[in-house]
């Protein structure tokens, strides 16, 4: 992927690795449109940096998206890159009388239909561009689950299989198809304590790993996932899954 002279629209841009990565990429010279809910954060976000476009978009909201195609197709027909990062998680206990579906439906909805309606609005535009790349923020859990996320993961690894599945469609188009694995990074994703746990990666480096691998073309098979991850991400080739589902879920 080519790193400056994009337009590039990030959804869930207002905060975390979205937000980091917006702003990382309107730094190298890129026209950056970032999209979320929290409309007073869109505004900061474009008050302080000139250039930068805060458009408000709620990914669960199907109604919402004929508006929001429409405005791109008017402002910003010469979009060439998605970043598809909105995403929500939350833990699941299903051995609680009182569980309900509600947490996996409010995940399903955000994560895995809020990315393909995203992409329904925005491949018309990326087709025919000159470095068009379409890229989605899955996880590392994607390839070994936490079972107290387990929606979460699930979701992950619904986009792992349909980018796979995109980016073949795409290989002629032709669309770049990347999908981002983030490890544990110090995001509010899980709440306020996860943006200083240690055992978390500190969000300015990870943004700088992606930004170094895009950069260098690592991303093997479209994948930027980080070296540290290969060993989930291969665990069931390696004969490593089981060990590894356990280290991760302990009994
Ligand atoms: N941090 C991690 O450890 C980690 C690890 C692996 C993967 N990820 C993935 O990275 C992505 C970004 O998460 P983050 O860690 O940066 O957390 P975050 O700071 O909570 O960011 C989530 C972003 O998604 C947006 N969003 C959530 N629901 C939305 C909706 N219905 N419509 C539109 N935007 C919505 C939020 O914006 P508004 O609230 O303004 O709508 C926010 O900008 C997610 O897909 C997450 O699953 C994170």
């Amino acid at each position: 992927m080519k790193l400056t002279g994009n337009t590039i629209l990030v959804t869930g841009g207002t905060s975390g690795i979205g937000r980091a990565l917006a702003e990382a990429l309107h730094d190298r010279g890129n026209r950056v449109i970032v999209t979320g809910r929290r409309q007073p954060l869109l505004e900061a976000m474009s008050l302080a940096r000139p250039g930068l476009v805060g458009l408000a978009l709620d990914v669960d909201d199907p109604a919402s998206f004929a508006r929001f195609t429409a405005t791109l197709r008017a402002h910003f027909p010469e979009l060439n890159v998605l970043i598809a990062n909105a995403g929500i998680s939350r833990t699941e206990d299903m051995t609680r009388d009182a569980w309900t579906a509600d947490d996996a439906e409010a995940i399903v909805q955000t994560n895995i239909l809020g990315v393909v309606r995203v992409a329904a609005a925005v491949l018309p535009l990326l087709k025919g561009k000159a470095d068009a790349a379409f890229l989605a923020t899955s996880s590392a859990l994607a390839f070994v689950p936490r079972a107290d996320f387990p929606t979460y993961c699930a979701s992950k690894a619904f986009l792992h299989s349909w980018l796979q599945s995109l980016r073949h469609q795409m290989r002629h188009v032709p669309i770049e198809v990347l999908e981002l694995s983030p490890p544990y990074v110090q995001t509010e994703l899980t709440g306020a304590q996860q943006a200083s746990d240690p055992r978390a990666m500190p969000l300015p480096d990870y943004v700088a790993e992606v930004l170094q691998m895009l950069e260098d073309g690592r991303t093997p098979r479209g994948e930027v996932l980080l070296d540290r991850d290969l060993p989930r991400r291969w665990a069931e080739r390696d004969g490593k899954y089981e060990a590894l589902f356990s280290a991760m879920n302990p009994g």
